[in-house]
């Protein structure tokens, strides 16, 4: 096994190799092509946000990737709340089931923690086992987004949230 390395890049600072290459896995498990994918990333991700992406050390190649955004959150009828969003979240086809989504998370986990921050991600019903191997804690009650209940998805969040609703201030 070569040896792997993470990189996490603010969106100022990313470059035009790094945005080929993610877009390149990313096209791998969602079905658009680069000027698609360029399109959402440049109107979804501002400067602040962040890349994440773990590298094979011998080729360069990104072999897992996600990225961490900025979206505010209302807890009942609280002031909306800072947290990094976590999205696109994805590895190598070629090393399906391998770990390497779970030390990705790790990694989150880690760099969550390091940047002092809270994270959600929204997640399909089959990834529940994936994100509670990661540590994350599916929010039980409703959310809602664009002023809509959402009914297909589930929001999950790195530490246990106790409010009986949330809104979100974007989807990412
Ligand atoms: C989801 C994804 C990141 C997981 O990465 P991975 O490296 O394959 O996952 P891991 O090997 O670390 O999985 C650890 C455990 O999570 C669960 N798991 C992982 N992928 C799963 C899937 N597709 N369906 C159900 N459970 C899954 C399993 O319990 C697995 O343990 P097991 O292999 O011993 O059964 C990867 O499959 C992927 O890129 N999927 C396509 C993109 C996507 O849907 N992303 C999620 C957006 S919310």
């Amino acid at each position: 096994m070569n040896t792997l390395t993470y990189s996490l890049v603010n969106h100022s600072n990313v470059s035009a190799e790094q945005i080929k290459k993610i877009i390149d896995l990313k096209k791998q498990h969602w079905n658009y092509g680069e000027e698609e994918h360029l399109k959402w990333i440049s109107q979804n991700i501002n400067n602040n946000d962040y890349h994440l992406m773990v590298y094979n050390n011998v080729n360069n190649e990104i072999l897992a990737y996600l990225n961490l955004v900025e979206v505010f959150i209302t807890f009942d009828e609280s002031l909306p709340k800072s947290y990094l969003g976590i999205g696109n979240v994805c590895v190598n086809k070629f090393l399906n089931r391998n770990g390497l989504g779970l030390l990705l998370m790790q990694i989150t986990n880690f760099l969550l923690n390091q940047l002092n921050k809270e994270g959600c991600l929204i997640c399909k019903p089959h990834l529940h086992n994936f994100y509670s191997k990661s540590n994350w804690i599916k929010f039980e009650s409703d959310f809602y987004l664009d002023g809509l209940i959402v009914s297909n998805a589930g929001i999950y969040f790195s530490t246990k949230i106790s409010s009986k609703t949330l809104t979100l201030s974007k989807n990412f």
